[in-house]
């Protein structure tokens, strides 16, 4: 298994291309399903989860054309609504062809997605959701199998903001017979840019971006042309990079726009930002001082906190002067990048879903083990300042969302090297 070498010590100075959003990506990718016409996407990362998600589409029949970011799915020989269990344990976001192959084909197979290392994590809205427009849903060795001749349109209220479940059963709608609304929506940029993309492919709905989405109903969707959204995470990941070293970094391709919560938070520790704006372009360019405060934190749904930057934040406190609380109100069990860190010699304590950390002055290198995607970009943020070498053993979780993180890091001034098992 690859793991990472990171030496510590170099400050993060120059540019960096930020790369579409892997989260974006995912569920516009599934909404090539809904048509059976071309759809063509740019800006999509070279991902594992995008790999995964274009195999999961092609053995269901959909062609898939490929060069560099862009990507032509055609799902007009769509002959087999079916994700199985092999796909779909890797990724769990391949729930997110559910919604599309019920209202397109009506019928799918996919697989429950099962444990994951960040909580439970359950689908039971996404099933509800499309028991309410009429489906006959029920779960069968394991796979959640679904039915409907054409599905109708409903009022549905999911029991919290999920982001997938709001995508899923959005997409469904767009083909059902009559309006649906989807009460307590999730708000994240990246529903709005799936919806974007439905719009363009003949969809009818507004309310994206707000808690109440409302979708018309039409019979068909045809092909289209769609730019994904830039990556806000990748973006607040490198922000955190160029912030612990005290870098001076300007990432381009990203704006502040999508990112309010975590640009607060990094003024608060100290941090100039700047969002540049030219007729062609944004970017952002964040100076850091040579030393961050700490800064609390508490995670919940868009637009507050991210809980995929909660990692981060932490890697960036465990240095910072000061003492911080950070609380994770989304899933149950995000903390395991804790113990981790404190094998590099920060001091956090862990309370349930609440960790007290107080910066120490330094970090030092030990080998650490990556437990899901964002814990390992913590690790890496912090190896960027710990004495010597850390190795991140198990990466393959990095590889699953950060397109050539270690080529981009490299290119800031910072030394890192990967090593093939
Ligand atoms: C998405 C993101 C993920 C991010 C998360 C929260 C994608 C591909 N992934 O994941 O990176 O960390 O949003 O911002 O976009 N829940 C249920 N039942 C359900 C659905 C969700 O109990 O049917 C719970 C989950 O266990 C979790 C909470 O709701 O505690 C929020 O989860 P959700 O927003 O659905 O996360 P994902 O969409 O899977």
């Amino acid at each position: 298994m690859d793991k990472l070498i990171v030496a510590g010590g170099a400050r993060l100075t120059g540019e960096v291309a930020i790369s579409g959003a892997k989260n974006a990506a995912l569920p516009i990718l599934c909404a090539s399903l809904l048509t059976s016409e071309p759809l063509t996407l740019t800006n999509v990362p070279a991902l594992n989860d995008i790999d995964t998600m274009l195999r999961l589409l092609a053995q269901m029949g959909v062609r898939v054309e490929r060069a560099g970011d862009r990507v032509t799915l055609d799902a007009g020989a769509l002959d087999n609504p079916l994700a199985p269990y092999e796909l779909v344990k890797t990724m769990r976001a391949s729930i997110l062809v559910l919604g599309p192959l019920v209202a397109r084909a009506g019928e799918a197979r996919v697989s429950l997605p099962g444990g994951c290392a960040i909580g439970a994590r359950p689908v039971d809205q996404h099933i509800k959701g499309l028991q309410s427009m009429g489906a006959e849903v029920h779960v069968e060795h394991g796979y959640v199998v679904a039915r409907a001749t054409r599905l109708k349109g409903a009022r549905l209220f999911t029991d919290m903001v999920t982001v997938t479940g709001t995508e899923n059963l959005m997409m469904a709608a767009c083909l059902a017979d009559g309006e649906t609304v989807i009460e307590n929506a999730a708000r994240e940029p990246e529903v709005v840019d799936l919806a974007q993309c439905l719009t363009a492919m003949g969809a009818r709905i507004s309310g994206a971006g707000t808690d109440v989405i409302r979708v018309r109903g039409v019979e068909r969707l045809h092909g289209g042309e769609h730019r994904v959204m830039p990556d806000r995470i990748e973006t607040g990941t490198f922000l955190c990079a160029a912030a612990i070293t005290g870098g001076d970094v300007r990432l381009t391709g990203t704006s502040t726009g999508y990112l309010d919560a975590v640009v607060d938070k990094l003024m608060d520790a100290g941090c100039e930002l700047i969002g540049e704006k030219t007729a062609r372009s944004e970017s952002i360019h964040i100076i850091a001082p040579p030393r961050l405060r700490a800064v609390s934190i508490r995670t919940a749904p868009y637009p507050a906190f991210p809980t995929d930057m909660q990692a981060q934040f932490m890697a960036i406190n465990a240095v910072a002067e000061g003492t911080a609380v950070i609380r994770e109100t989304i899933f149950e069990n995000r903390f395991m990048h804790a113990v981790e860190l404190q094998r590099l010699g920060a001091d956090i304590k862990i309370d349930g879903n609440t960790a007290v950390q107080t910066g120490v002055a330094k970090l030092q290198g030990a080998t650490v083990m990556a437990t899901d995607l964002r814990a390992s970009a913590s690790l890496v943020v912090a190896g960027l300042v710990a004495e010597g070498e850390t190795h991140i053993e198990r990466i393959y979780h990095l590889d699953r969302g950060y397109e050539h993180i270690e080529s981009k890091l490299t290119a800031l001034g910072a030394s890192i090297r990967r090593e093939h098992a």
